[in-house]
């Protein structure tokens, strides 16, 4: 080794010994007769102290040279700082240099390599290997590496085997364009990148392998957003021998564990709510609950409300919907305020067309921006179906079911960050379970699996298959913590002849089924146990126990938002010679 210590281990009881340290020049202070500079490794900053009287010319010398980031190697004895410094664990200490060598010059950072620094999002992604050296970025890894220690020890005391598949594979429908790569020994044929290993998890599950995990690279060219990323990482599971209850209570207990470990935090047992609850009160698969503000329905058809129509509000006559949601203590919110929150929720982002809302007053008496239409004793039906009190604000919006719901989810989850609820410290667990099992697509008229084509419907709702699709639910299920999807997994079709159903429901033809698919169907022939799982995306795990919202900032090397890496400038052309020996012709 070429040091003795890092620079984050020396302490007070340490005084008189003689060190030897190496790592990146953070800042050099020469005051002239006095010299210091902050040395920085992966564990900590250790400040060396150089006196010029004492120090030979030659290291004066050197020292005079040293600019920022340059490496360098210093033995010197240890001790006490007169000035401490409380905020870092080496504080106490100084290194007084006897011997300094220089290991490697630098050129100047394009940005401070600092907790604040000074460089924005475009110049660090072009030199991450730089940022990397930044504390919260390295920080941010070193959670991601103890997550995944914890979650090995947790998957290996339940039994789970690591097995690894194959990236380079035939296409899987997750719904999400596939990465191909051409082949040369197959002119004009490709492999694709996985979406997620689900097809090899099942065939480990035909092949006895009974409890698997993979912590694995998936590949999704979809656009991008803050929980998004090109390529992501998952934490793949798949049992045999279980039902959805088993699923829900192992994995459970790995996020429990995780919590435990890490954060000392203990989650309790997660609550359930049916994906039709939370489209109800939420108007998203994937509530954050760390808050209430549910949806109270003033009209609803299927639900036989109607606290609106019949008052030649022409808006409300026409609804198939009518929502609200009762933001507590914003009744004084202004003209100004409601305006401008109006316009936020008709941005093309969200698409509303209004916003309808109702103060409820210090008399008791309700004040509405649709006063022309409703008397008193309509705006108090309303106020009193949303439990508003005195100084609340009611907010209003309209449509057809499916989207005044997302509408008013949007809505909600601003409301929550506006008035502080949505605190990041907290956290808020549930699963929701009872997934539809298809989704109708308006514009081609198609059914699409909600979840993919492996999904088992639930056993009772299985003779709707050939009446009502849209009613049939699936032994589906997700983890949402604090209104972020974690994780979500089903149990599995083992029948050949369900599976080949399944197929024929989602448009494809027996040929085609077979021409994707065989391999599946054929292994459901030769003994499939009942199967399920689940897989949570990892880096988004990360980025909640870190306690930020971009993934971005839990992958060692990211793609930007633009879904290139600026540092190695990927994706980029290749050559002609290149291009002719896979057999494509671009111009
Ligand atoms: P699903 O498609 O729901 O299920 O993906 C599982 C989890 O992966 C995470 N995730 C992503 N994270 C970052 N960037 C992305 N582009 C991205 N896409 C998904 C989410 C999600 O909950 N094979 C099934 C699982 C199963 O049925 O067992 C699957 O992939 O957190």
């Amino acid at each position: 080794m070429l040091r003795t210590h890092t620079a984050g281990e020396i302490r007070i009881s340490d005084n008189g010994k003689i060190v030897t340290l190496c790592g990146w020049v953070q800042t050099v202070r020469d005051k002239g007769a006095l010299i210091w500079i902050d040395l920085r490794d992966r564990y900590g900053v250790t400040q060396l102290f150089i006196e010029e009287s004492k120090a030979d010319k030659e290291m004066l010398k050197l020292v005079r040279t040293l600019g920022r980031e340059f490496v360098i190697k210093a033995t010197g004895t240890v001790g006490e700082r007169k000035a401490k410094n409380e905020k870092i664990a080496t504080g106490d200490v100084e290194v007084l240099v006897e011997k300094l060598e220089l290991l490697n010059a630098s050129k100047l950072p394009p940005f401070t390599i600092e907790d604040e620094t000074d460089g924005g999002d475009d110049i660090r992604m072009k030199y991450r290997y730089l940022d990397l050296r930044r504390n919260p970025v390295r920080n941010a890894l070193i959670l991601r590496h103890k997550l995944a220690q914890e979650i090995r020890k947790y998957m290996d005391s339940k039994d789970f085997l690591e097995v690894e598949t194959p990236v380079l594979i035939k296409s899987t429908p997750e719904g999400a364009r596939d990465f191909v790569v051409p082949s040369r020994m197959h002119p004009g044929e490709f492999y694709a990148l996985p979406q997620s290993p689900q097809t090899f998890k099942q065939l480990l599950m035909v092949s006895g392998f009974d409890r698997y995990f993979q912590i694995v690279k998936c590949f999704r060219d979809e656009d991008l957003r803050a929980d998004r990323q090109p390529e992501f990482t998952q934490i793949d599971c798949e049992m045999s021998f279980i039902e959805q209850e088993d699923i829900l209570n192992m994995f459970e207990g790995l996020i429990v564990h995780l919590f435990k470990q890490t954060k000392s935090i203990d989650l309790g047992t997660f609550p359930r709510m049916t994906y039709a609850d939370a489209a109800r009160l939420y108007g998203s698969d994937k509530p954050d609950t760390r808050f209430g503000m549910e949806f109270v329905p003033l009209k609803v058809k299927k639900e036989n409300i109607d606290l609106v129509s019949g008052k030649d509000f022409a808006v409300f006559d026409a609804a198939e919907t009518v929502l609200g949601i009762c933001a507590k203590g914003c009744a004084n919110y202004t003209r100004k305020q409601m305006d401008e929150l109006t316009e936020w929720l008709k941005r093309p982002q969200i698409g509303a067309k209004g916003l309808i809302y109702a103060r409820i007053e210090e008399d008791g008496s309700v004040k509405s921006s649709v006063d022309k239409f409703y008397n008193q004793d309509d705006l108090q039906k309303w106020a009193k179906a949303m439990k508003a009190e005195k100084g609340d604000l009611l907010l209003i919006v309209s449509g057809d079911d499916n989207k005044a719901r997302k509408f008013l989810s949007e809505l909600r989850l601003e409301m929550g960050t506006r008035l502080g609820l949505r605190d990041r410290s907290k956290f808020s667990v549930l699963w929701v379970v009872d997934f539809p099992a298809f989704e109708h697509n308006e514009e081609d008229g198609r059914w699409y699996a909600m979840h993919h084509p492996f999904t088992s419907p639930k056993p009772e709702d299985i003779h709707l298959l050939d009446t009502d699709l849209g009613e049939v639910r699936a032994n589906a299920y997700d983890m949402v913590i604090n209104g972020v999807e974690i994780g979500g997994g089903s149990i599995r079709i083992h029948d050949r002849e369900l599976q080949a159903k399944m197929f024929g429901i989602l448009g494809f033809s027996p040929e085609e089924a077979r021409k994707q698919f065989g391999f599946l169907m054929d292994a459901f022939e030769y003994g499939a146990p009942p199967h399920g799982g689940l897989a949570f995306g990892f880096d988004r795990l990360c980025s909640l126990f870190g306690g930020v919202d971009s993934i971005r900032d839990f992958i060692a090397f990211p793609k930007n938002n633009a879904g290139k890496d600026v540092m190695i400038d990927s994706p980029s052309t290749i050559n002609e010679a290149q291009l002719k020996e896979l057999g494509i012709n671009v111009r």
